[in-house]
């Protein structure tokens, strides 16, 4: 039984406790969650709730349910139930708890998936970066969320699919149309594309503050591009190819899985049309005071939501109203997820809200997985301030960092330079990933790079430690031979304190990841792998392993730890982080 038949298994036996006892079960719904560790494995409120309803003591009908479901479990997954303040908890056997042990080493990478998602489309839309710009520290919050949220959803079988809606389109290409036209050179240009645009469009947008009736110009200029003017498409479309290679390049270097899509805001420009005619239909665009059009969003406190400007300009808020529409028509999905940081929250909230007002349901199918923003000691990442890191410089000194510890820690290390990539991006992956997303936080590379303490390379290290003893075990017993999934009765090894904690949270990995599905947030797994990791040490410094006399006993803990590994390794490979046997 893995952790999931667990909870189905308990919920049916719950339902029958009731009814056993005579309880009216209907519209009762039983929720299961995992408590803190004091109070058990599993706990049900069902019983709590039931009592309110009937006016009971809750107490007292807890203790019945106890009572009645202790003789319900023949199989004995379960050691005991026990009832507090009306809450029903449960702890697992010592031989759920060693089975599982058993699971872990026969799925191996597989242990933790599962068909939850079957049949369902999920799109994770993250790392949107934008053309002609260099991605910064403050993208990388999305690039690794949304991969590792991607990854999650895969595990857990649903059909997910990932697309990076590109900032191809917009007023922002008049500017720098009308900078390259003006002061722009080719060759300079093709030597370094993306950092050259950059300088072209921030210079540009200088002068356009200093002299405002470069707006105009800059504006026409993207009427032009919209209106399909041949020399406008024709650099539009260079910058964008010289983007998409550099992307690319930033993809490989953070090593986030591939996009399924690169749908770029420009692929929605034929779509906007059909999308205006629907909204004026249904007489939800308004003309403003200066011409453009607008939904009045006054009353749901959501302000105006423009959707073409005066001079005729489509919006950012269109584009996405047409994504919206092709998502759903293309992809049928079932969540479509926007990973994007939480200064955009006032737009999704309106895009919602419109697309709920033609009818669609975005406010139950879509979600904007809000990001707080990663400062730097310096303070926050900005491009006006100039204090920005790219991406390279971030993932460059990561790596120099990582060669030095590693130096230091262990000099004999074979493949030195490749281990320390690994934890270069563990280090910057993880610090992002284990806070709350919604958080605002500092990066300092004293936290980051730590081998200690909730840290990617802290994870590593305990998995590359396990790799270490059960290498040293090897060696010692090469001509022994033991098959390590021999499988051990629980009555036989009297297991100790510290073995039930690691024993208990690899039982629970399958839960934590639905956790983390389904309230998009990675920073759960990450808590539960240095939970995991704390509790392993923990155990290793209490109980012996290799200096175990007993061979039955020996075997079993070196089955746990060779399970715990695993977990570590399948928990790190969601988050996007690769888990070294050695470092
Ligand atoms: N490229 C946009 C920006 O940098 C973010 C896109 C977010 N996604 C969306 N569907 N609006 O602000």
């Amino acid at each position: 039984m893995n952790s999931e038949t667990t909870k189905i298994y308990l919920t049916d036996l719950l339902l029958q406790a009731f009814n056993n006892l005579g309880f009216n079960t209907e519209g009762l719904s039983l929720k299961i969650t995992v408590p803190e560790q004091e109070f058990g494995d599993y706990a049900a409120n069902a019983a709590l709730v039931l009592a309110k309803k009937l006016k009971l003591d809750p107490q007292e009908v807890a203790g019945q349910v106890v009572a009645e479901f202790v003789k319900l479990d023949e199989a004995k997954v379960f050691q005991e139930a026990y009832q507090a303040k009306g809450f029903v908890n449960f702890r697992l056997s010592p031989k759920s708890l060693v089975e599982n042990v058993y699971r872990i080493l026969n799925e191996k990478d597989n242990f933790g998936k599962s068909k939850l998602g079957e049949n369902k489309t999920v799109v994770v839309e993250y790392f949107q970066n934008n053309v002609a710009k260099p991605p910064h520290v403050g993208h990388l919050r999305s690039a690794v969320v949304g991969d590792s949220l991607l990854r999650i959803f895969r595990f857990l079988g649903f059909h997910a699919m990932s697309d990076t809606h590109i900032g191809d389109w917009g007023t922002q290409f008049g500017i720098l149309i009308l900078g390259y036209k003006t002061f722009g050179n080719k060759t300079t240009v093709e030597k370094d594309p993306i950092f050259e645009l950059n300088k072209i469009y921030v210079e540009m947008s200088s002068r356009i503050e200093q002299n405002p009736e470069l707006r105009e110009q800059a504006k026409q200029e993207f009427a032009k591009l919209e209106k399909g003017d041949a020399e406008n498409r024709k650099l539009w479309q260079w910058f964008v190819m010289e983007s998409v290679v550099d992307f690319e390049h930033y993809r490989r270097l953070l090593e986030l899985l591939s996009f399924d899509h690169n749908l770029g805001e420009s692929f929605y420009e034929d779509k906007m049309p059909a999308v205006m005619e629907a909204l004026r239909a249904k007489r939800l665009a308004l003309r403003g005071e200066t011409g453009e059009e607008y939904v009045d969003l006054e009353q749901y406190g959501l302000g105006r939501c423009i959707l073409v400007k005066s001079d005729g300009a489509t919006t950012y808020h269109l584009r996405d109203f047409a994504t919206y529409i092709f998502r759903k028509g293309q992809f049928d999905f079932y969540k479509n997820i926007y990973v994007v940081d939480n200064r955009q929250a006032h737009h999704f909230k309106q895009l919602f809200k419109v697309l709920e007002l033609m009818g669609y349901p975005a406010e139950r199918d879509s979600v904007h997985v809000d990001l707080g923003f990663m400062s730097l000691p310096e303070g926050p990442i900005s491009t006006r301030k100039g204090n920005i890191i790219s991406l390279q410089n971030l993932v460059d000194e990561a790596e120099k960092r990582a060669i030095k510890i590693i130096e230091e820690k262990n000099p004999g290390l074979a493949n030195k330079s490749a281990v320390a990539k690994m934890v270069a991006l563990a280090a910057i992956k993880y610090f992002d990933l284990s806070h709350n997303r919604k958080t605002e936080f500092t990066f300092t590379w004293e936290n980051a790079l730590s081998f200690e303490g909730n840290t990617g390379p802290y994870l590593q290290y305990s998995h590359a430690r396990i790799h270490g003893i059960l290498k040293k075990f090897q060696i010692t017993n090469s001509k022994l031979q033991i098959n390590l999934q021999t499988n051990l009765k629980s009555e036989i090894l009297n297991l100790k304190s510290e073995e039930l904690s690691v024993l208990r949270k690899l039982y629970q990995f399958p839960l934590v990841l639905e956790q983390a599905a389904q309230d998009y947030l990675p920073n759960l797994l990450c808590n539960y792998l240095f939970e995991l990791s704390q509790n392993f040490n923990a155990f290793y410094q209490e109980v012996p392993v290799l200096q175990e006399k007993d061979s039955q006993l020996k075997l079993f803990r070196l089955n746990l730890i060779t399970a715990t590994a695993q977990v570590i390794k399948n928990g790190l490979y969601l988050l996007g982080i690769e888990a070294p046997e050695e470092m």
